[in-house]
């Protein structure tokens, strides 16, 4: 899919704005807190219904302003459509060419995007939540079940660990929420799983290209509570641990172990690259990583995502600049950056330059 354009009003410092885009290549240049990350979030707003930095959706709202709107329009299997998303203080509309989802679900696997940002450079190494939140945001965009099945998860978690904090924790309510725990638990593990082992397979290869062939990458799943054979029986071992646990979960008054603790762990050569990996071979690794995820949604889903580059080309080195935007072919590529210069440039495949300032957007030759 690509998008054709974009229509931001009262969007975070954008008042009013229309803006085409380029089929293949967009690059979004301007100094500092001008509003280029901006325009990225409203694009990935279009697709995950809400934003990649942690903001409530009210943090949107252009200051001053009581509703912001973004509107998008796409091509997806040769069909044009269009995704709005209206934001008021305490609400939120998402309408798909003019009628109303009643959930955000619904707006998952209309868009496909892949958003890169500094950060997730650093992903090998990172704390384990931001692992396991790269798993979920992949998955849920591929699977509306997943979704479903994480956000059961979620709840029961949520409750089950009110009541181990509350004054008198009643087991027979703790015994409810360790079955919905186990239920939902085990499918999310089961999910997490099979999803893992097609991107290992899939970033291996990509790593394998990117270090001509010098280092093997395995990309494994470290789940909190590993489980086996029949969903009945991973449920049954899932409980089991719910159940072993209570007595410390009830002394520490949070649920201890499950799925919500699950990690991912990345190999070179059979050594972890999180302890043992140079920084360029941690940088290299999260590349791979990032890159299978393209192949992952196109494989999972059909469609080609747009891949969304925050700021990362500076990170780079000149060979993963150059590996990186070998590997664009045919999808469409919105690239931010503070300066861009012209050898870069000419390296860049079809593309259009916009210059964005204080919240005005003007396309531009280089
Ligand atoms: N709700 C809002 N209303 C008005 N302005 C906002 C709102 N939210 C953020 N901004 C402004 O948007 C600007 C930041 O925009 P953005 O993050 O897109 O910058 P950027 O161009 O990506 O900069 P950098 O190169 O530093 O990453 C800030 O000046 C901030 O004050
Ligand atoms: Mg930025």
């Amino acid at each position: 899919m690509y998008f054709t354009g974009a229509e931001l009003s009262n969007f975070r410092n954008y008042e009013h704005e229309t803006i085409d885009f380029h089929r293949k290549v967009n690059v979004i240049l301007g100094k500092n807190a001008q509003g280029k990350t901006n325009l990225l979030e409203a694009l990935y707003m279009t697709s995950f219904g809400k934003s990649f930095r942690h903001a409530r959706d009210t943090d949107m709202i252009r200051i001053g302003t009581k509703y912001a709107g973004i509107k998008a329009g796409f091509v997806r299997d040769s069909l044009e459509m269009t995704v709005e998303i209206g934001l008021i203080r305490g609400g939120k509309s998402i309408r798909v060419d003019g009628v109303n989802l009643k959930k955000t679900s619904q707006l998952l696997n209309t868009i496909h995007i892949v958003l890169f940002s500094p950060d997730d450079l650093r992903i090998v190494k990172d704390e384990p939540a931001k692992r396991r939140r790269f798993i979920d945001r992949e998955l849920c965009q591929v699977s509306a079940v997943y979704y479903s099945e994480l956000s059961g998860y979620q709840r029961a978690l949520q409750q089950r660990n009110a009541v181990l904090r509350s004054e008198r924790p009643d087991s027979g309510i703790l015994d409810i929420w360790d079955l919905e725990l186990a239920k939902y638990g085990a499918s999310v593990t089961a999910r997490r799983d099979a999803f893992i082992r097609g991107l290992s397979e899939v970033s291996a290869e990509i790593h394998r290209d990117l270090t001509d062939g010098r280092e093997q990458l395995r990309t494994v799943y470290s789940p909190s509570v590993p489980l086996t054979g029949s969903p009945s029986e991973q449920r049954e071992q899932l409980l089991e641990v719910f159940r072993e646990n209570r007595q410390n979960d009830l002394e520490r008054r949070t649920t201890g172990r499950g799925p919500h603790r699950d990690d991912l762990s990345m190999y070179i050569d059979d050594l972890e690259v999180r302890k043992f990996g140079s920084q360029g071979q941690q940088r290299t690794a999260a590349l791979s990583l990032k890159l299978a995820e393209i192949s992952m949604i196109r494989r999972e889903t059909g469609d080609e995502p747009v891949l969304l580059l925050d700021d990362v080309l500076s990170e780079l080195d000149q060979t993963r600049q150059r590996q990186l935007m070998s590997s664009f072919s045919d999808i469409q590529i919105f690239l931010t950056s503070t300066e861009m210069d012209r050898e870069m440039s000419r390296k860049i495949p079809d593309h259009t330059v916009f210059y964005v300032e204080n919240g005005t957007v003007s396309p531009g030759k280089y």
